[in-house]
């Protein structure tokens, strides 16, 4: 039940895209102009239905009902712009969205971009791709939703390509009209002259919008993440470290690469088999290779016993003739990729067959996730729009949400087991903030990749800037520090084999770094802990810090969790600014006062910047190698900064199953306020962690 009060606002006439117009072909324009209607369906969560909005749509496919309560518990924020300057038009079977768009007004979101924070002035086609270097909306995951700095975000709930220009195009009828100049004589004429809206054109003739209010934009982002079924909490061991191994290594190799950790001290738990473990890859057989792994239980079994989680990787594409393929027979779509069939999983059957192998070959034997490749793009590997499949989803739909159609199918298998799996996958959209996978891809510039680690946030998404190979010692240490401060700590090796000794002159930097990681983990599951109660991004850009002024885009630094402030170097700097938001900040590692406002900071080669709110605190465990070592017994050493009262709810528990969803958690209210305290606040104290130290960092 999604209606409770229904604001009906009056009917306002457009003179909006073009009624009645003749176009030079002669024929008429179909238009019609739909003011929205607004029906609020939770504090702050408002809904408008234009025209014919089509039924297979993002939200139904991610299928995930609105997080209610935790909705409710956020309260009501008022709507900072007049509704009426919403506007919506269905022209020829495409309908036109206007937002009002004020001149200090900026915009964010619209879903992983990996130059821009700040939208104001872009034009977009959201269309799902791999990544091409361009900020242009063809990305992993072009999500429709976008906040305002004025405190509100929308959301158009469409499986289609969709255009938007942001403050670009300006309307005749505009109250705001930008100053015509003569480009001869004036030096101020201006190529974009001021426009005051945000269009959108979705081709179909009709849509669903939501649009969320929140007194910043932190409670706009999280409206939307709630609604769409709140955050995640990974498994425990899935915040561990992750090594991706070659794409022909053998069973044998693989044993030898997780010796390796072990004799070199590096933290590792998830190993990650690339095409390899598939008896043919591209297209996927999903059958184990009898010659690389001859007893895949056995084998996942020993891996088990060293403390180690096993994630397969995979495109979804069946090799013909194999067995999936045969049993897909009338499930697949008219056009193969690398000519494997494309199956409809929008229909049960295909779905079920499709889960019922993985559960037969690789859930019950073990296997702990999935890397689902190649979900994205380019054009020229994957169908075309015309492509058409069983269900009668065109090849434009599919692309939109193949992504996410992958997420439900394995997401659903995970929790028939009630067994928490953490995976990656390269294409995503509205509503996959409540299935447990992390985006990556093959784009590899480290500048960029941080960008889009900012940008996640905003439009409920992880995201992982992985380490592949580096030019030099000093790329490597950078590119693992940020990794170790990302949903996914991970070096994806499939190509090049290299391992975190792989640069030996920086190998105690990148150990040091991936420890630390691991001595975070109560402070990143509690972070995470946030995103499933309250919605709140665990990775954010530093313009969802209330106070932080939201003006421009910020690209070098972001926060994890509440308390602490990132700001990596990158190859070749030396030093660099941090923008501090509004109070004393203090260093991470001595707890000495770091400043406030902009400071300036010098590279060292070894450490991470990283910086804590005044009254901000840090629970950390010893360095474990393995999340296997982290129990309700491991001390927790909670680490005070500033001399300002502070809380801190401490989240945990069994770390693996869906149980928490039924209440069996615990959350330790940690507080500096009269004195330093700890008491289990909710949930089962059983869960609690029993051995709580405190370090009194700056004082
Ligand atoms: C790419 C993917 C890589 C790796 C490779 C294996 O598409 O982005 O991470 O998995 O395939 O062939």
């Amino acid at each position: 039940m999604r209606s409770i009060f229904t604001i009906l606002l009056s009917i306002t006439v457009l003179a909006s895209c073009s009624l009645n117009r003749q176009p030079a072909t002669g024929n008429r324009q179909l238009s019609s102009n739909q003011q929205p209607v607004w029906n609020l369906t939770y504090p702050g969560t408002y809904r408008a239905i234009i025209g014919e909005s089509a039924a297979f749509n993002l939200l139904s496919v991610a299928n995930r009902e609105p997080r209610a309560e935790a909705i409710k518990a956020l309260g009501d924020a008022p709507v900072p712009i007049n509704l009426n300057e919403i506007k919506a038009e269905v022209v020829n079977g495409r309908t036109c969205l206007q937002f009002p768009l004020d001149r200090e007004e900026q915009i964010y979101g619209f879903g992983l971009n990996f130059k821009t924070i700040a939208q104001r002035g872009r034009i977009f086609r959201l269309h799902v791709d791999h990544y091409g270097g361009e900020d242009n909306g063809r990305t992993h995951a072009p999500v429709p939703f976008f906040v305002s700095s004025k405190g509100y975000g929308v959301l158009v709930n469409a499986a289609r390509y969709i255009d938007v220009s942001v403050g670009s195009g300006v309307r005749k009828d505009s109250k705001n009209p930008p100053v015509t100049r003569d480009r001869n004589t004036d030096k101020a004429w201006d190529a974009q002259p001021y426009s005051d809206n945000i269009g959108m054109v979705i081709p179909e003739a009709g849509v669903e919008i939501i649009l969320f209010t929140g007194r910043n934009m932190m409670e706009v982002v999280q409206r939307f993440n709630l609604y769409c079924g709140g955050g995640i909490i990974p498994p425990k061991w899935g915040l561990g470290f992750w090594q991706r191994t070659p794409t022909l290594y053998a069973e044998k190799e693989v044993r030898e690469e997780a010796a390796g950790f072990e004799r070199n001290n590096f933290p590792l738990d998830v190993v990650g088999l690339e095409p390899g473990w598939h008896s043919h890859s591209y297209p996927c057989s999903f059958e184990w290779d009898q010659n690389r792994f001859p007893q895949p239980a056995s084998f996942i079994g020993e891996m088990g016993s060293k403390g180690i989680h096993l994630n397969l990787w995979m495109n979804p594409y069946l090799v013909p003739g194999g067995t999936l393929d045969v049993r897909m027979k009338d499930l697949t779509g008219s056009h193969t990729v690398w000519c494997g069939t494309v199956a409809d999983y929008t229909l049960p059957e295909a779905r079920k067959i499709m889960q019922d192998h993985f559960v037969k070959n690789q859930l019950d034997i073990g296997a702990s996730g999935f890397k689902m490749d190649e979900v994205d793009g380019f054009d020229s590997w994957l169908w075309p729009d015309g492509a058409t499949f069983p269900s009668g989803r065109d090849g434009e739909q599919m692309r939109q949400t193949y992504g996410l159609q992958m997420m439900t199918l394995t997401d659903e298998i995970f929790r028939q087991k009630n067994e928490r799996t953490y995976g990656l996958i390269r294409a995503a959209n509205a509503g996959s903030v409540s299935f447990p996978y992390v985006i990556y891809n093959d784009y590899y510039s480290h500048k960029d990749f941080i960008t889009a680690l900012i940008n996640s946030g905003f439009s409920g998404l992880l995201w992982t800037p992985e380490v592949r190979a580096s030019g030099s010692s000093e790329e490597w240490v950078r590119r693992m520090q940020t990794v170790c401060f990302s949903p996914m700590a991970m070096i994806n090796a499939w190509a090049d084999g290299t391992k975190p000794w792989s640069f030996p002159d920086v190998y105690k930097a990148s150990q040091d770094v991936a420890f630390l990681r691991m001595q975070l983990l109560p402070y990143l599951y509690s972070t995470f802990a946030q995103y499933y109660f309250e919605g709140k991004p665990p990775f954010r850009a530093m313009e969802l810090v209330d106070g932080f002024p939201a003006s421009g885009e910020i690209k070098n630094q972001y926060m994890v969790g509440d308390n602490l402030l990132v700001a990596p170097f990158f190859t070749g700097e030396t030093e660099r600014t941090v923008i501090l938001p509004p109070g004393e900040w203090f260093d991470f590692y001595s707890g000495k006062p770091a400043g406030s406002g902009t400071i300036s900071i010098k590279a060292v080669l070894d450490k991470i910047p990283l910086f804590v709110r005044d009254g901000g605190m840090i629970p950390m465990i010893p360095a474990v190698r393995q999340t296997s070592d982290w129990s309700r017994e491991t001390p927790v050493e909670v680490r005070v900064y500033g001399t300002k009262e502070g809380q801190f709810n401490l989240y945990n528990d069994d770390g693996k199953t869906f149980d928490f969803e039924k209440g069996d958690y615990s959350i330790q209210q940690l507080s500096t306020r009269a004195n330093i305290n700890s008491t289990i606040q909710t949930g089962k104290s059983s869960l609690g962690y029993s051995r709580i130290f405190w370090t009194l960092m700056s004082r």
